[in-house]
């Protein structure tokens, strides 16, 4: 397998350069003295000016400004797991961030990373994906620098039967994350499907551990066409599929992006721990559009038509056919 090298330094630099991130952050645009960070980040002058040194080298610029200091001038378009980390300030979700320049699949990656004992919250994300995984055995485009291709490791004390629920909450994250950073709309479909205006701009494919009554953990696989252009879509697609940029007109920055999902998955986690599935099933249900549609479910044993009733407590669809309801565990929807 290829995988990109990490892009993280050591513990103390990384902390330290997520430190700097965040003071320039915090007075944006200003030019900070050698001497105040020196200050503020108990370390010599000497050290600030090395790890500003590090910092042009992940692709920041910070220009120097003579006998005044430093300026942020601009974050670079890369993914950079010190940047993503700066802007969050979350409970569980990216408590470890591992940024790979290309892996085969993050699920993959976080899959491994979790069965070795990795810290419930942890992000791998990839700035491409060369078999990017899709449901039912589909793959994902995942062209370079462009996108969004994550998995966060979950170990939430449900038994196995309950943890599609995961996939609700992860869906809504996705959702409401779409809706704070851009002026869409994104609607759900069933069963972990982001549409705008009918094309599919995300992906959700979560794969679980399992035993008998427990789960030991869920990875959550969540995949975003942020600013992918027309050409870079397979010719083949099944559904009709946009990105955000395509549907906006504008290229959106993609560290901003991962910290919101971040949040908001780590804001509906918290809820979900506390208060049960309930709030993400009422919220899902908002945001979809299936409630009360004619629709036909196409699974791997078939076809069938019917009315969606919605969804029940464990995430399977309820179709009503002539009167008779039927649970769908799987499959793909075409409303009517
Ligand atoms: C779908 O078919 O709709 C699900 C697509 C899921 C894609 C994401 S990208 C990040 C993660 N890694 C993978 O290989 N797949 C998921």
């Amino acid at each position: 397998m290829k995988e990109g090298k990490l892009q993280t330094a050591d513990k103390g630099t990384q902390t330290l350069n997520r430190r700097i991130l965040e003071i320039f952050r915090e007075r944006k645009g200003e030019v900070i003295s050698g001497e105040e960070l020196s200050t503020m980040l108990g370390i010599s002058r000497t050290a600030v000016w090395k790890h500003v040194e590090g910092l042009r080298k992940l692709g920041y610029t910070v220009s120097a400004v003579p006998a005044k200091g430093y300026r942020m001038v601009a974050s670079p378009e890369r993914l950079v797991a010190d940047e993503i980390a700066a802007g969050l300030s979350t409970e569980r979700i990216g408590t470890r961030i591992v940024c790979l320049d290309e892996t085969d699949s993050t699920n993959n990656v976080a899959f491994r990373l979790a069965e070795e004992g990795t810290v419930e919250g942890t992000v791998v994300i990839a700035d491409a994906q060369s078999r990017g995984k899709g449901r039912l055995g589909r793959s994902w485009a995942s062209p370079k620098g462009v996108n969004l291709y994550c998995s966060v490791v979950l170990r939430p004390a449900v038994p196995p039967v309950a943890a599609s629920q995961l996939t609700f909450l992860s869906v809504v994250a996705v959702a409401r994350a779409i809706e704070l950073t851009t002026p869409l709309k994104a609607w759900i479909k069933w069963p972990n499907d982001i549409l705008i205006d009918g094309r599919k701009i995300a992906g959700l494919l979560n794969e679980m551990s399992a035993e008998t009554e427990k789960v030991n953990f869920v990875v959550l696989g969540i995949g975003v066409n942020i600013n992918m252009r027309r050409e870079q879509f397979p010719p083949d697609l099944r559904h009709p599929a946009s990105s955000l940029y395509l549907e906006n007109g504008e290229e959106l920055d993609r560290n901003r992006f991962i910290c919101t999902l971040l949040r908001e998955l780590d804001e509906l986690y918290a809820i979900y721990l506390r208060l049960g599935y309930g709030p993400v099933r009422e919220e899902w249900l908002s945001r979809s559009q299936l409630h009360g549609r004619k629709a036909r479910i196409d699974a791997q044993n078939g076809s069938v038509i019917g009315i969606i009733n919605g969804i029940d407590d464990m995430g399977a669809l309820l179709l009503d056919m002539d009167g008779r309801e039927e649970r769908i565990l799987s499959g793909d929807v075409t409303l009517l």
